[in-house]
C-alpha cells in the first residue's frame, strides 16, 4: 500500500469515511482527516528523507494503514515484506516482536518501533528459560513457537509458525511429538485439526493466551446467530476451541480479510481485533459487519505522534537490538518456517 506523496483530507477521508470503530458513534469526519493529514504528510516526508519504510500490521489504527504504510499485512506477510525491503531502515508499527523478526531477517537494518506500550500478552507468557525447562521436562519433542514470542524464545525451539501456517507446517513437520508453545488455545485448535485432518501426532502447548482473542465465546456466536440467521462467523486461531467449532472460517488476519473479499456472503462476524474490522470497513463497503470488535492495548499505543517521534529521534528503548548468538538460532527457527511454509501462502481454511 504505497504512500503518495501528499495526501490531501478528502483523499483520506475517502479510505476512512466507512470505518465505524468499535461502534456506530466513532467514525472518521473530513474535519478529523484535516487534522491528521498535516501529520501524516511530515512523516512520510521524512520516511523519505531518512530513507525508511513503514510496515504496519493491521490492528493498528486506520489513519496508519491508508495514511504512512508501505506494507500492510500480518505478521508472516510483513515478515516477507521485512525481507524484501533494500530501505536501511525499517519502522515497525505493531508490537516488539514483529520488530524482533525483522531485525532478526535483516541484521544490517536499523528496526525502530514506534509503539509506546509495544508488548503482547503471548509473546510475554513465555521465556527462553522457561523453554529450556520444558525441553529437560519433554525430550524427543520438536518445540515448535508461534511467532508472538521473543528472539531469545525463538532462538531455543526448532521451528517458528503463524497463524497463517500453524496447522500445514505442524501437519509437515516430521515430527511426531509436538510442544507447541505459547499460546493454549492456538495449540488445542491445533490438536483438535491434526485429528480432523487424520494426523497422528501428540501434541502438547503451554499455557499462554492473547488477552484480546481469550474473550470471545461460543455464546455470543450463537446469540449473533439466532439473530442473523445468514451471518458468516470468521474467528482467529487465538480464539478457543468452542469459538474455533463453530466459526465458518478460522485464519490469520490477511487470510481473514481474504475469505471476506471472495465470500458472496453480505453480513460477517469478525473476531479479532478491531484494527483488521476497520480494514474491512474501508475496503469492503458494501459488507456488514455485526457484533463488535476488541482492542489490544498494545497495538493501539501506536500513533501517528509516536512513528513522528520515533522517526526524528529514537530513544534507545525503540531500536531493536539482538545479540548476535541468539539472532542466528533465532533465524534458524524462521528459516525452517520458510521452508515448511507454502511458497505462496494459502488462502484456503485453515479450519472450512
Ligand atoms: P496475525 O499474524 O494473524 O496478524 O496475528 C497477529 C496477532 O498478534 C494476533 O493477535
Ligand atoms: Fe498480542 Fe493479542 Fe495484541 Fe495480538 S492481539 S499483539 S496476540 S496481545
Amino acid at each position: 500500500m504505497p504512500t503518495a506523496a501528499v495526501m490531501t483530507p478528502r483523499q483520506l477521508y475517502e479510505r476512512l469515511k466507512n470505518v465505524r470503530a468499535g461502534s456506530l458513534v466513532c467514525q472518521y469526519s473530513l474535519k478529523k482527516c484535516e487534522e491528521l493529514v498535516p501529520l501524516i504528510n511530515e512523516i512520510n516526508a521524512l520516511k523519505k528523507e531518512k530513507g525508511a519504510v513503514i510496515l504496519v500490521h493491521s490492528y493498528v489504527s486506520p489513519e496508519m494503514v491508508y495514511g504512512v504504510a508501505d506494507f500492510v499485512g500480518d505478521s508472516y506477510k510483513l515478515s516477507r515484506d521485512a525481507i524484501k525491503t533494500s530501505a536501511g531502515t525499517i519502522v515497525f508499527v505493531a508490537v516488539r516482536f514483529m520488530g524482533e523478526t525483522a531485525k532478526i531477517l535483516n541484521p544490517g537494518k536499523e528496526v525502530l518501533v514506534t509503539a509506546d506500550d509495544p508488548g503482547c500478552t503471548l509473546a510475554d507468557a513465555i521465556t527462553a528459560q522457561d523453554v529450556r525447562r520444558l525441553r529437560k521436562e519433554f525430550p524427543g519433542y520438536a518445540f515448535v513457537c508461534y511467532v508472538n514470542t521473543t528472539a531469545e524464545v525463538k532462538a531455543e525451539c526448532d521451528v517458528c509458525v503463524t497463524s497463517a501456517n500453524v496447522y500445514q507446517i505442524v501437519e509437515k513437520y516430521p515430527s511426531d511429538k509436538i510442544y507447541f508453545l505459547p499460546d493454549k488455545f492456538m495449540g488445542m485448535n491445533l490438536k483438535n485439526e491434526m485429528q480432523r485432518r487424520h494426523v497422528n501426532k501428540d501434541i502438547r502447548y503451554f499455557s499462554g493466551t492473547c488477552y484480546v482473542h481469550e474473550e470471545y465465546t461460543g455464546e455470543q456466536i450463537f446469540k449473533v446467530r439466532s439473530e442473523y440467521p445468514d451471518v458468516k462467523i470468521v474467528c482467529h486461531p487465538e480464539c478457543n476451541a468452542e469459538v474455533v467449532a463453530n466459526a465458518d472460517f478460522v485464519g490469520g488476519t490477511e487470510q481473514m480479510l481474504e475469505y471476506m473479499r471472495k465470500a458472496t456472503a453480505k453480513r460477517f462476524l469478525m473476531l479479532t481485533e478491531c484494527g483488521l474490522s476497520a480494514r474491512l470497513q474501508s475496503e469492503f463497503p458494501d459488507k456488514e459487519l455485526v457484533g463488535s470488535c476488541t482492542m489490544c492495548k498494545y497495538m493501539k499505543s501506536n500513533t501517528l505522534e509516536s512513528i513522528l517521534r520515533v522517526l526524528k529521534a529514537p530513544q534507545e528503548r525503540e531500536r531493536v537490538r539482538i545479540d548476535e548468538k541468539v539472532r542466528v538460532r533465532a533465524l534458524k527457527c524462521l528459516e525452517e518456517m520458510f521452508k515448511y511454509a507454502e511458497p505462496s501462502p494459502s488462502r484456503k481454511a485453515a479450519c472450512e
